[in-house]
């Protein structure tokens, strides 16, 4: 199959629609990673998208929707909370668990009888789910495990030759994937951190979220057991003061690269370093992280060590796709 990579005129995006709406598969940027799309009310067209990133069938998919509105065409017995977090953050990086209509495919929520819902904050995939008529499903556009693009190069390293078209949209603004809080029992729980913080949800929701899910063995959100995030290159987290941190690193031998901050990234006296941002700003580390960890790869370097920033909210979200890509390998220099 060939693979369009295309501008995100007017024309494209409703090019891409009609492909979706035909059951083809297109990739399309979010202000949080690209997404790869199909009609999430086909099932086949859906199967697609497994196919295509070779992702497990037992892991299910997002519908992003084009306002809150639409929410009632997929979810049912939505409650009360689940309006006040759409009015406070779509369209925006956050997705909702809640109890799934009788109409959406199986294929889509891996047969459970929750749906995950989102309205996505980037112009391009509203006026692309406008385009379609319909809910669109889309994991982010990656081979199953590796790292999330956040360019249209990365999909088209990922998927050329696999999907219909990809939407060039330019490099996301968030970064990092949507946070998942589930809606469809008792209280809420965050499922996966993200950019929008726990914080803000207790603030609009007041009350303090359960968050045992996403530490559990057996996490609810059922991507979350699989590998994920991961490079091919090996990734170490060292955490420690940023001194420390440099200095341990700098002791390594081999040839391998760091993901470091604008503030420290002059300490490294060896490997390939790339400055993933500034810790001042931790917006900054979510966009430019895994454009980092791809970029290493490219590289050819066996190993990358990578800096903590588990100072923020928003650092504790990098920290749980970091850990992820790290497969848990932390080195705690002050523990
Ligand atoms: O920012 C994002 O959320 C991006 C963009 C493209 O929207 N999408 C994304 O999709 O990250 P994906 O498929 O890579 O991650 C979706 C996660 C998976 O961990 C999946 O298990 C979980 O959402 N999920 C989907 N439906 C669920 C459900 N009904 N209950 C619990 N978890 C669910
Ligand atoms: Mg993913």
């Amino acid at each position: 199959m060939k693979t369009e990579l295309v501008t995100p005129s007017a024309e494209n995006i409703s090019r891409a629609a009609e492909i979706i709406k035909r059951g083809g598969l297109a990739a399309f940027p979010t202000e949080t990673v690209y997404g790869l799309g199909a009609d999430g009310l086909n099932s086949e067209a859906v199967g697609r998208i497994f196919t295509a990133k070779g992702r497990p069938a037992d892991n299910p998919l997002i519908l992003h929707i084009e306002s809150a509105d639409k929410l009632s065409d997929c979810a049912r017995d939505i409650p009360d909370a689940a309006h006040r977090l759409a009015r406070a953050f779509w369209p925006g990086p956050l997705t909702m668990v809640l109890k799934k209509r009788r109409h959406i495919p199986d294929t889509v929520t891996a047969g459970l009888d929750t749906v995950a819902v989102r309205c996505p904050g980037n112009a391009i995939a509203l006026s692309l789910i406008k385009a379609a008529e319909r809910p669109i499903a889309a994991p982010s556009a990656n081979t199953s495990g590796r790292v999330s693009p956040t360019s249209a190069a990365h999909v088209m390293e990922y998927l050329n030759g696999k999907i219909d078209i990809v939407i060039d949209g330019g490099d996301c603004t968030v970064g990092i994937e949507s946070t998942i809080i589930d809606l469809s029992e008792g209280l809420p729980r965050l499922l996966r951190p993200g950019y929008i913080t726990a914080g803000q949800i207790e603030g609009v929701l007041d009350i303090s979220l359960e968050t045992a899910a996403i530490a559990s063995e057996r996490p609810k959100a059922p991507g979350m057991k699989y590998t994920h995030y991961s490079p091919i290159a090996r990734v170490i987290i060292v955490d420690g003061e940023p001194g420390e941190a440099a200095a341990y690193i700098n002791s390594q031998a081999g040839d391998f690269g760091v993901i470091a901050s604008s503030e420290t990234k002059a300490l490294y006296k060896t490997g390939t370093v790339v400055d993933a941002g500034s810790r001042a700003n931790p917006d900054e580390i979510a966009r430019g992280l895994y454009a980092a960890l791809i970029r290493l790869d490219h590289t050819g370097v066996s190993h990358i060590y990578c800096e903590a920033f588990y100072d923020t909210e928003l650092g504790i979200s990098i920290m749980n796709r970091l850990e992820k890509s790290a497969g848990y390998n932390i080195i705690r220099l002050n523990k």
